[in-house]
C-alpha cells in the first residue's frame, strides 16, 4: 500500500508553489492558509503574502493590521493573528530559525496536532503521522472505519492507522499523498474509485460501503434548549423584551420575557408547548400566561400593542409562540 500510493503521488500530485520551491516557512505559510480553506482559494493569496513577506523576518517585523489586510477574504482570522504570534516568537527565541522538533513547534501559537506534524514532516522529513479531514476519509474507508472520524473512538483509531502505515523514510510526501488522495480520488462525495491506487486494498469498496463511510456526526451535532416565556397583557397590549447581546439565543431581538428574566411568582399556567429550530439549536418553548407584581417594569421591557408585535418580533420563534397563543394571527 505505500508503494503504491507513493508511486501514485509522484505521478499526479497538483505542482502547488510550496511544493515546487519548497522551504520551511513557505510549508508553513501553505499549511496554515489551507486549514480550513481549498487549494484554488488559497493559491493567490499565497503568492502575495509570500511577495509582500518573502521571509520569516520579514513577517516578523509586519504590523498586525497589514498582515489582516493580506488576510482579508480567507476568514478565520485568529490564523492570522497567530502566525504573526509565532513568527515574532520563532525570530525571537529561536534565531529566526523554525524549529524541527514537534514538542517546540507545538509550544507556538496556532500550531496544533496537525499543523506541528505537516510542518516536522514536510519541511523537516521528521517521522510524525497527521490526520486531517481528507487524511481521515481516505483511512475511514480503505479500513472501513465506523463511527464519526472527528471524535473518539474513531479519530483515536483513524490517528492510529496512520501512524501504523508512516512510511518513515519519506514521511513529507507520505503524509501529502494521503492528503492529495483525498482531495482528487478519495473525494466526499462520488469518490472516483476506478482511479484509486488502492482499489484493491480498499475495505470499503470490497463491501460497496465508500458512500457510506465516513459516518458522520452532523446530525448529533444539535443543542436542545429548553425556553420558558411569558404572555403578560395588559388591555390589549403585551410585555416585550429586548435581549441583551450576551443572550445565546437571539441577542439584542425583541422577544418575550423569559421567566429568568422577571421576578419570581410572575409565571401563571401553561398556555402551549412549541418547538422550532435556529441553527444549531432545538428549542423547546414553553409559553405561560402570568401577570407582573405592581410597580415600575424592567428598563428591557417595553408595551407594546397587539397589533404592533409584528414590527417588533421578527424570529418565527416568537411569531408562532404569539400566534399559537391567539394573540394575534400574525402573517
Ligand atoms: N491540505 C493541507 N495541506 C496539504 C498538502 N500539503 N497537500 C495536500 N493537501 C493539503
Amino acid at each position: 500500500m505505500r508503494r503504491s500510493l507513493l508511486r501514485w503521488y509522484r505521478r499526479n500530485r497538483r505542482r502547488l508553489p510550496w511544493r515546487e520551491r519548497p522551504s520551511p516557512y513557505r510549508t508553513w505559510i501553505s499549511e496554515v492558509m489551507l486549514q480550513q480553506t481549498q487549494v484554488a482559494t488559497v493559491l493567490p493569496y499565497f503568492e502575495r503574502f509570500l511577495r509582500r513577506f518573502p521571509d520569516l523576518p520579514a513577517l516578523a517585523r509586519a504590523r498586525e493590521a497589514e498582515v489582516l489586510r493580506l488576510w482579508a477574504g480567507l476568514g478565520y482570522y485568529s490564523r492570522a493573528r497567530n502566525l504573526l504570534a509565532a513568527a515574532r516568537r520563532i525570530a525571537s527565541e529561536h534565531a529566526g530559525r523554525i524549529p524541527e522538533d514537534l514538542a517546540a513547534l507545538r509550544s507556538l501559537p496556532g500550531f496544533g496536532r496537525y499543523t506541528a506534524a505537516a510542518i516536522a514532516s514536510i519541511a523537516f522529513r521528521k517521522p510524525h503521522e497527521l490526520v486531517d479531514g481528507n487524511v481521515a476519509r481516505v483511512l475511514c474507508r480503505a479500513f472501513a472505519v465506523f463511527g464519526d472520524p472527528s471524535r473518539k473512538p474513531a479519530s483515536e483509531r483513524v490517528w492510529e492507522l496512520a501512524r501504523e502505515l508512516l512510511a518513515r523514510r519519506a514521511p513529507g510526501d507520505w503524509n501529502q499523498a494521503l492528503m492529495e488522495l483525498g482531495a482528487l480520488v478519495c473525494r466526499p462525495d462520488a469518490p472516483l474509485c476506478g482511479d484509486c491506487p488502492w482499489r484493491a486494498h480498499c475495505r470499503a469498496f470490497a463491501r460497496g460501503l465508500q458512500d457510506e463511510l465516513p459516518e458522520s456526526g452532523r446530525r448529533s451535532a444539535t443543542l436542545p434548549v429548553a425556553v420558558e416565556a411569558l404572555l403578560l397583557r395588559r388591555g390589549d397590549k403585551v410585555l416585550l423584551w429586548r435581549r441583551s447581546d450576551q443572550e445565546r439565543l437571539l441577542p439584542r431581538h425583541w422577544s418575550l420575557p423569559e421567566t429568568r428574566h422577571v421576578p419570581a411568582g410572575t409565571a401563571g399556567p401553561e398556555l402551549c408547548r412549541l418547538r422550532h429550530s435556529i441553527t444549531r439549536h432545538r428549542i423547546t418553548l414553553t409559553l405561560r400566561a402570568g401577570s407582573l407584581p405592581p410597580g415600575p417594569i424592567p428598563a428591557a421591557a417595553r408595551w407594546v400593542p397587539a397589533e404592533r408585535l409584528p414590527d417588533y418580533l421578527v424570529s418565527s420563534l416568537w411569531r408562532k409562540a404569539v400566534d399559537r397563543a391567539a394573540v394575534l394571527p400574525i402573517g
